[in-house]
């Protein structure tokens, strides 16, 4: 079984978990799913960032110490990945003892490679983005991102020599020309180091909550070196070399747009100075917005004051939306609605008209309406799949699509191929209208071939939508679970056996209201 390890960004704990958190997440985890059921060997790893200054605000503003801040919303988090149906393998956590061991290790190598110095650092920090930026960065002395004033800092601090790394990144990028996706983020990254690069700073004695240097105790790890190690913690580089070294050959990063620099810059540079191989694979994806502005707290609320209407956190908290919608059109929609690597529009009136669309109308009608045939024509025993069905061509063409799709980190356009499939299901169940017909042969080929591409439509839709697709599998009358199928073999056309007990039942997606 080939291994693939997937992660998503590791969270701050200042902030609760919001869709915009929920979208990364969600597309890790149907990605992750999608390789299972290739029969990969899967390890997806997710967590929380819980050090540096801002969390340090947070947790003081809110009168706790920081790590009961850190404990408080991490269960948020955790809670959340669990209602969401993520299947997450591990959950990392920045201050457990095996990421602080890992991160004084792996700093540590780099200092002993002599590519850490000592240095004074002068410059215009923003304490939100934890990040110190150069007045032409900043906009009119404010963050770029957060738009609040950068301050000045002076820290003796140890410096990252990230100059000596130019040449051997631009050497990666060229080599590995699919390792930054899509092209757009590869080209900024490029850009950017094109542009020059100077030494980082990557130490603070300003701030105690972080992991301690290990030669020079007065510095913690300034937040971000310490957060990107944990791609390396979860796997068990520097204590098991067996699994460290197989996922690490197969890492594919998902993150947010505004931290390419990040990953695509500075934690490739930092594993070349460790003497490690840079990671394989990051994929940047787009923001989820609200009237054109990055989801967050703060904005939420604005958005929700100057509209004078009920836009509030808890609406967009991923929890609420569950409440109103069910886990798998949650999912679904934030898997579909926008494709991964572009910005997208979050409404809720846009949810409810997908949701009609596609999951009332397209598939929970298809999944219904045979159900009830089968069991007005056919005593409610599902006959098998006619081999020459015009279905069968469809379901072949959605099924490589689908996979093609998953593959390059496009779940918007596997789910698009998926309901390809169900489109002309339901179209052929029109054009023959098998409830009009005598129960008979023909009837049963219609039936038969309307099932199996229900049992194709319910692998493909698994890794979106868990629990409906399992759902499906068994109202159609399948013992075990979609998610013991191999595909592509088992997506072949064919495999439903017939003779099968087919449930009716509630409608899987009962209408909302427009
Ligand atoms: N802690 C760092 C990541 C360290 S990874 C070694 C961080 N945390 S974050 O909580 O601010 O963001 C985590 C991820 O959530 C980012 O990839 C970010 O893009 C994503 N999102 C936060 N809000 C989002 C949207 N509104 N839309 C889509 N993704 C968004 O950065």
């Amino acid at each position: 079984m080939p291994p693939f390890y997937i992660t998503t960004p590791i969270y701050y704990v200042n902030d609760a978990p919001h869709v915009g958190h929920a979208y990364a997440t969600v597309n890790a985890d149907a990605i992750a799913r999608w390789h299972r059921l290739r029969g990969d060997e899967v390890f997806f790893l997710t967590g929380t960032d819980e050090h540096g200054a801002k969390v340090a605000e947070t947790a003081h503003e809110h009168g706790l110490s920081p790590s009961q801040w850190a404990d408080q919303t991490a269960r948020r988090f955790r809670d959340t990945w669990q209602r969401l149906n993520i299947s997450n393998d591990d959950f990392i956590r920045t201050t457990e003892d095996r990421h602080r061991r890992t991160v004084q290790q792996f700093l540590g190598q780099i200092h002993d490679n002599g590519y850490i110095e000592l240095g004074t650092y002068r410059g215009l920090y923003c304490v939100a983005c934890e990040d110190y930026y150069t007045p032409e960065q900043l906009h009119d002395g404010n963050c770029p991102v957060h738009s609040r004033p950068a301050i000045e800092m002076e820290e003796e601090n140890y410096f990252f020599r990230l100059s000596a790394f130019e040449e051997r990144l631009l050497s990666w990028y060229a080599e590995v020309p699919d390792a930054v996706q899509p092209p757009a983020r590869r080209n900024e990254a490029l850009a950017f180091i094109k542009g020059g690069l100077r030494d980082i700073s990557i130490t603070r004695t300003s701030l105690r909550w972080g992991v301690p240097v290990p030669w020079d105790d007065r510095h913690v790890f300034y937040v971000w070196y310490d957060a990107l190690v944990n791609y390396l913690t979860a796997i068990g580089y520097g204590s098991d070399d067996p699994a460290w070294t197989k996922w690490w050959s197969a890492v594919h990063h998902v993150i947010g747009k505004e931290i390419v620099r990040f990953h695509c810059v500075w934690w490739p540079a930092m594993c070349m100075a460790a003497g490690i191989d840079p990671p394989r694979h990051i994929f940047a994806h787009g923001w989820l917005l609200v009237g054109g502005e990055k989801l967050s707290k703060t904005l939420i609320r604005q958005v929700g004051e100057e509209r004078g209407t009920p836009l509030s956190l808890t609406e967009v908290a991923p929890a609420a939306l569950v409440e109103q919608f069910g886990v798998d059109p949650l999912r679904y929609h934030l898997l579909r609605d926008t494709p991964f690597g572009s910005d997208g529009e979050f409404s809720y009136e846009s949810m409810v008209s997908r949701f009609n669309a596609d999951l009332a109308n397209n598939l929970g009608n298809l999944v219904s309406r045979v159900a009830r045939v089968v069991e007005s024509k056919c005593g409610g025993i599902g006959p098998p799949p006619s081999p020459d069905s015009p279905l069968a061509t469809a379901a072949a063409e959605s099924v490589s699509a689908a996979q093609a799709a998953w593959e390059r980190f496009a779940p918007h356009e596997a789910l698009e191929a998926t309901w390809r499939l169900i489109g002309a299901a339901n179209a052929e169940l029109e054009a023959t209208e098998p409830w009009k017909a005598e129960p008979g042969p023909a009837v049963n080929a219609v039936l038969g071939s309307a099932l199996e591409a229900l049992r194709i439509i319910a692998l493909l839709v698994s890794p979106a939508m868990p629990a409906s697709a399992q759902e499906i599998w068994r109202r159609i009358g399948l013992g075990g679970s979609p998610e013991d199928q191999r595909v592509p073999a088992d997506a072949a056309w064919g495999s439903y056996p017939g003779g099968l007990h087919v449930e009716t039942g509630p409608a899987l997606f009962p209408r909302r209201r427009e």
